[in-house]
Formats: structure tokens, C-alpha cells, sequence
């Protein structure tokens, strides 16, 4: 693996340094949560500061990896001819730590600058595909088949996008994938969706960005009604809440039965289609 420079990332691009950079600081955690050594192995490989993570960073970009694998381990389970969609996948490395069997194709989506980086900087693997295209294009999925059982996994990224951008790429994703499957993804509320530039800032984006927030499931539906809503799982009641030191786990425990608390916390949100 070669050092490879990121200075010509825009601001959008370089978000992939945090939840990166929490996946790595968990790894070099003394109880790692995700167990995540690749992700350590890149970042020695960028030509970049290592970022200082606000806190509670490393925490909930571990414990939503964990649960988004799940999802998608369960799925390929299930479906060993499935297809799975990585939305913005930036340097994600959830292929080398979800065992899919060697039937199921994965297709990294991202703009081509970042899945370049993907391709100098992670091991090869068969049936992954890198997609170099922006999700504002309204042809994002035209290179991914269709006609296979697909999950379409989004972590750090559709909250960063308009809600008129969230509404066309979830019409591509249900008018292109029809044999159907799962969404899912980490949602924001309203309020921590408003928040965002105060995290993202440390990699240039103005201090004022907001997201997209939804304070309920139902809006994805409203946005695209082709989707149904199964379930939604707050990262304060997952079972990586009890790795957490004594501080997190007792406020975890009284989040969890909270949910307009426990939605501003981690909350992974699943549809159908
Ligand atoms: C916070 S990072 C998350 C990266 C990755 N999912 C992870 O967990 O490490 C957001 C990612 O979304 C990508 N992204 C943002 N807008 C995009 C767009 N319009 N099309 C494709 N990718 C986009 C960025 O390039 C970046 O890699």
C-alpha cells in the first residue's frame, strides 16, 4: 500500500476522514467495539494530520458500524446471491469484516476521485466494484444489476444531503432495484441533523452545513412511498452499549427507553422495498 495524498478531496469528500479516523481510534482502543485493524492500516497511509475526533466520535462510529454490519451480515445470509450497494462508501472497509459468501458482489458508490483512493488504497477482492459516480446523478445505479436480492447500506451519508436529494436517489433505488430488499442506514434528527457542521468542520465544511433530519421513521416513506418501514434500533439499546464505560452504559440504559432521546444518538433505521 502506497501513501496517497488527499489534498485534492473537496471538503464533502474528506467527511470519510471521521468516520475513518473513529474506526481506527477504536481499533488502537484498549477494548476495541469494532475490531477494525484495516482501517488503522489506511489511515497510516494517508497523507493527512490524524484529525482530532470530538468526543463520543469513536463510540458511535463504532457501535453503527457493528450494527449496520449486522443488516447486512444477516442479509447476504439469507440471500448468498445478493448484491450489496455501499452508499458513499468513502474508506469504508465493511466488505473485509462481514463474512458475505464469495456469490455475493458488493458495489462501492462514491465520486470516482474517492473510489480511486479506494482502489490504491484497499486489498483486492473479487466481485467488489467500485461505482466512481455522484449519487446526485440521476444514473448512479445504472452500472449495479437490478435483478438480484440487493441491501443498499449507507452509513454517514444521506444525512449529509438535501431532502430533495435524499427524495431522487431513493426513487433511482426503488425504480432500479427490482427483485427487491432491505435500506438501511444512519438517520439524523432534525436537531442533530443542524448540528452537523459543528463535526464536520475539522475537515472544512462550514461551520453552519446542516443535513437532512428526520424526526420520524415515516418521513423516508413520505419521501418515497415505494419503501416500508420495518424497524428502527438505537445504538443505547444495542448490546455494544455494555462495552462502553460505566458513564455511557448508565446513560444508555435511560436513553434507550427514550426514544426522541435515543434518536439522537445513534439510530440505524431500516425499510424494505
Ligand atoms: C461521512 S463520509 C462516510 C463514508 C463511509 N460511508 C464511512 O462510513 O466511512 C460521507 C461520504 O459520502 C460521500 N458522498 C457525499 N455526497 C456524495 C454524492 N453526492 N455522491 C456520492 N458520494 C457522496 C463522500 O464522498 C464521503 O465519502
Amino acid at each position: 500500500m502506497k501513501t496517497q495524498s488527499i489534498d485534492h478531496l473537496t471538503p464533502m469528500q474528506k467527511t470519510l476522514l471521521i468516520t475513518l479516523g473513529g474506526r481506527a481510534a477504536d481499533a488502537l482502543w484498549k477494548r476495541p467495539i469494532l475490531h477494525d485493524p484495516l482501517a488503522t492500516e489506511i489511515v497510516a497511509h494517508l497523507d493527512h494530520d490524524t484529525l482530532r475526533l470530538p468526543m463520543g466520535v469513536r463510540e458511535a462510529v463504532a457501535i453503527r458500524s457493528r450494527m449496520l454490519d449486522r443488516a447486512v451480515a444477516q442479509f447476504v445470509r439469507s440471500h448468498p446471491d445478493a448484491v450489496v450497494v455501499e452508499l458513499g462508501a468513502g474508506l469504508e472497509t465493511r466488505r473485509y469484516r462481514v463474512d458475505a459468501p464469495p456469490t455475493v458482489d458488493w458495489y462501492d458508490v462514491d465520486f470516482p476521485e474517492v473510489t480511486e483512493l479506494r482502489k490504491s488504497l484497499l486489498p483486492h477482492r473479487d466481485n467488489v466494484h467500485a461505482v466512481g459516480v455522484s449519487l446526485l446523478d440521476p444514473r448512479w445505479a445504472d452500472a449495479i444489476p437490478g435483478d438480484r436480492p440487493t441491501i443498499v447500506v449507507s452509513d454517514g451519508v444521506l444525512g449529509f444531503l438535501s431532502e430533495n436529494d435524499n427524495r431522487q436517489i431513493l426513487t433511482t433505488l426503488t425504480d432500479h432495484f427490482t427483485a427487491g430488499g432491505e435500506l438501511v442506514f444512519n438517520a439524523y434528527t432534525k436537531f442533530v441533523a443542524r448540528q452537523n457542521g459543528r463535526f464536520t468542520k475539522i475537515v472544512g465544511m462550514p461551520a453552519d452545513f446542516t443535513g437532512y433530519g428526520i424526526d420520524d421513521p415515516q418521513d423516508i416513506v413520505d419521501l418515497n412511498p415505494a419503501l416500508t418501514f420495518v424497524e428502527e434500533l438505537y445504538g443505547d439499546a444495542a448490546p455494544e452499549r455494555d462495552e462502553l464505560n460505566l458513564a455511557y452504559r448508565l446513560m444508555s440504559r435511560i436513553f434507550a427507553a427514550w426514544p426522541a432521546q435515543a434518536r439522537r444518538g445513534v439510530w440505524i433505521v431500516n425499510y424494505r422495498f
